[in-house]
């Protein structure tokens, strides 16, 4: 067998090469190109020698398991989107934009697993003890039983730990961490995933819950936390817009429960506050029948949350009018668009469209989609929808509308927040305990469509 040529690798951003070079074609880095050990000495030669591998003693899956054990803060809202709590022995990273609000949360998070009974142990590597006390004199939690260290030595940190054997550590963050063996710097590819693989094996070997903050940096997370995701058992990312005060942790993989489950919590000068209603939060600041807007009953995770999606659409003399997208997908919108204009004879050439998710939500489920080409032919037809009415459902590209998950919980959430009416799909609607012919959840009245055309007769006339 031919023998493999050696392989190359920025220590930077990670990129393969084919050949050695002062400077990384990927990201520009210079004399951070080092070969690559080669993979083992490959499976063939192994099997020949004497040095076989012991077996693998193999389980079968019927075996009964205890589920992992968890502890949980309080914050309820950082309980949930853990998958109910924090579990022994885990890795948890915790992503997001520098200054989004990681460390606070995470300081109040370890506070309150703290006063819960868990030994914590913070270290920061980012700001001194000092800075870390005042955050925590600021946020009222002087007092809390966290221990604190100031260091991004991994090797003394780790001996630390050994030592100390705490129930929960927060490294805060893992860019700023390094590890001696590793000839690179703090912050790069290989010095982020030695760091993180030395902690993931610590928390295995330890029984202890590790949680590493990553910074995400803005250009294509190159360096970022991303290149860790699979080592640890919990991903999750804080998100927000700048200039909102609403911030959300949203877990995007748990190895212990569900993912896509999103945390809400609120920025005030005490810190971060749950906000245990999202819903009620989303819709607060709406206008009484503004043209362009309306309310999609969606679904995060387990829960159901409301938010109100707006449109505006205006006249433009460019041939290529604008298409611009906030907290959803463009590629998607472009298709709404499109469908409006082949299944229901409604052109936008000639207007610029833009649509927003209110709060600074970020919206995927395609269950939207309906509540977009309302708001869309809302904006356009310059007609306030229904103040009361709720609309969710997925378009497919012949114009009919597909039924999505839970109609019966997202109808149950819009009757609490006083909405008492809703646009739905007809299969969605026909689905509906009762059969759509009785009462529905909450006593909400629902009107089911079956098409993209239905709708538009249903709610702007003859469209
Ligand atoms: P910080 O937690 O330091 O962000 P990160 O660790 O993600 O970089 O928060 C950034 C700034 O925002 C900091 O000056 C404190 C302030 N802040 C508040 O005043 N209240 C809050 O609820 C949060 C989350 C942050
Ligand atoms: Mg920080």
């Amino acid at each position: 067998m031919a023998k493999a040529p050696p392989a190359y690798r920025c220590t930077e951003c990670g990129a393969r090469q084919t050949k050695w070079s002062g400077r990384c074609d990927a990201c520009g880095a210079w004399n951070s190109i080092t070969e690559e050990a080669p993979l083992s000495q490959g499976p063939g030669k192994a099997r020949l020698g004497p040095a076989r591998g012991r077996t693998v003693p193999l389980a079968s899956l019927a075996e009964a398991e205890a589920p992992p054990a968890r502890a949980t803060s309080g914050l309820s809202e950082l309980d949930r989107v853990l998958g109910g709590g924090l579990v022994q022995a885990s890795a948890t990273l915790v992503g997001g934009d520098p200054g989004i609000g990681k460390s606070t949360l995470l300081l109040q998070g370890a506070a309150r697993f703290a006063a819960s009974g868990l030994s914590t142990i913070y270290v920061s590597g980012e700001e001194a003890a000092a800075q870390v006390r005042l955050r925590a004199a600021r946020l009222g939690l002087a007092e809390a039983p966290v221990a604190l260290a100031a260091e991004t030595n991994l090797r003394d940190i780790l001996t630390t730990l050994d030592a100390e054997r705490p129930d929960l550590v927060v490294i805060d963050s893992i860019q700023t961490m390094w590890l001696d063996s590793v000839e690179a710097a703090p912050g790069s590819v290989s010095q982020v995933r030695a760091v993180a693989h030395e902690l993931t094996q610590f928390a295995k070997r330890r029984g202890t819950a590790v949680i590493l903050v990553g910074h995400v940096t803005k250009e294509g997370q190159i360096a970022g936390p991303r290149t860790v995701e699979h080592m640890v058992d919990t991903v999750l990312y804080f998100e927000g817009e700048r200039g909102h005060p609403f911030r959300l942790l949203r877990a995007v993989k748990n190895r212990f429960g569900p993912a896509d489950e999103i945390g809400v919590f609120e920025m005030t000068g005490q810190g971060l506050a749950e906000v245990l209603n999202p819903s009620a939060l989303f819709l607060s600041d709406r206008e009484a029948r503004a043209p362009g807007a309306a309310v999609f009953a969606g679904i995060e995770g387990t829960r159901p949350v409301l938010v109100e999606i707006q449109a505006l659409v205006a006249p433009t003399p460019q041939a290529q009018p604008r298409r611009t997208v906030v907290g959803w997908d463009g590629g998607r919108l472009a298709m709404i668009l499109a469908v409006l204009e082949a299944r229901a004879a409604i052109p936008f050439a000639g207007l610029d469209v833009y649509l927003n998710v209110a709060g600074g939500l970020r919206i995927t489920e395609p269950a939207a989609d309906l509540a977009v080409a309302a708001a869309l032919l809302s904006a356009r037809e310059d007609a306030a929808l229904p103040q009361d009415m709720v609309i969710f459902g997925e378009i497919s590209l012949s114009g009919a509308l597909r039924p999505v998950s839970q109609a019966e919980n997202r109808l149950k959430e819009a009757a609490k927040l006083g909405f008492s009416q809703a646009a739905l799909p007809a299969r969605a609607a026909g689905a509906l305990s009762g059969g759509g012919a009785g009462p529905a959840p909450g006593g909400m009245s629902v009107r089911g469509m079956a098409d993209l055309t239905a709708f538009v007769g249903e709610m702007f006339g003859a469209g």
